[in-house]
């Protein structure tokens, strides 16, 4: 039999969403947060304990920075965002993508995020405000663990096809969001950086989104 005598199609179904938006010109959206969250922290030092290792100088804010009129800007380009994404996934348009929870992050020198999840939500995001080289990639892994207890083997020095991957690392660039599915594993590498003093630090603005009744 040759190969032209039958068709051969690969598809891919149950497939893990992940979006990614990109802010051309993010410098003074992204000062603006930057001293609102320094500002945040100067209040509430010590912040909540989550993902973050507060023992390692990891700080949280509390969950309700979307209240907040510092952070409208952002909230605004979020529901912009996730307006995008309902139209382009087909919800109905009778609700809305709405943020729920929404905090920031201070990753300094030697910290990290630990492996979790967002329960209660559909989506969770991120935004990148200040990222120094190797101050740590978000890592997302495989969800339908069936398919870490036995792998097949793959050519040696080639690429696997997107489908067959089984963890995605995005690298932190300020004025990039990263919007996935809230049941997907994910951490936060160690801050590595070079760098020294705030410049230093791996600052982020996170948040949970569900579906609202359309106003
Ligand atoms: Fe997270």
């Amino acid at each position: 039999m040759k190969d032209e005598d039958f068709s051969f199609v690969r598809r891919a179904y149950f497939p893990t969403m992940i979006f990614q938006i990109d802010l051309p010109n993010p410098e003074k959206l992204n000062e603006t947060l930057l001293n609102n969250i320094y500002g945040e922290r100067e209040r509430d030092q010590k912040g909540i304990s989550r993902s973050n290792i507060p023992a390692l100088g990891g700080w949280h804010s509390h969950n309700n920075l979307h209240k907040s009129e510092d952070y409208a800007e952002l909230v605004e380009l979020i529901n912009k965002a996730t307006d995008k994404l309902s139209e382009n996934l087909g919800y109905a348009d009778t609700h809305n993508l709405r943020i729920g929870t929404m905090w920031s992050i201070i990753n300094p020198p030697r910290s990290a995020n630990k492996a979790h999840v967002h329960p209660g939500c559909l989506w969770s995001g991120v935004y990148y405000i200040q990222s120094p080289e190797k101050c740590g990639n978000i890592e997302f892994v495989e969800p339908r663990t069936v398919h870490l207890m036995n792998q097949a083997k793959y050519q040696p020095n080639k690429k696997r096809p997107k489908e067959c991957w089984t963890k995605v690392r995005f690298k932190p660039v300020p004025g990039r969001m990263i919007i996935f599915p809230s049941w997907l594993y994910h951490s936060v590498d160690t801050n590595m950086t070079e760098e020294s003093g705030d410049a230093a630090n791996r600052i982020i603005i996170s948040f949970n989104l569900n579906q609202v009744k359309a106003k």
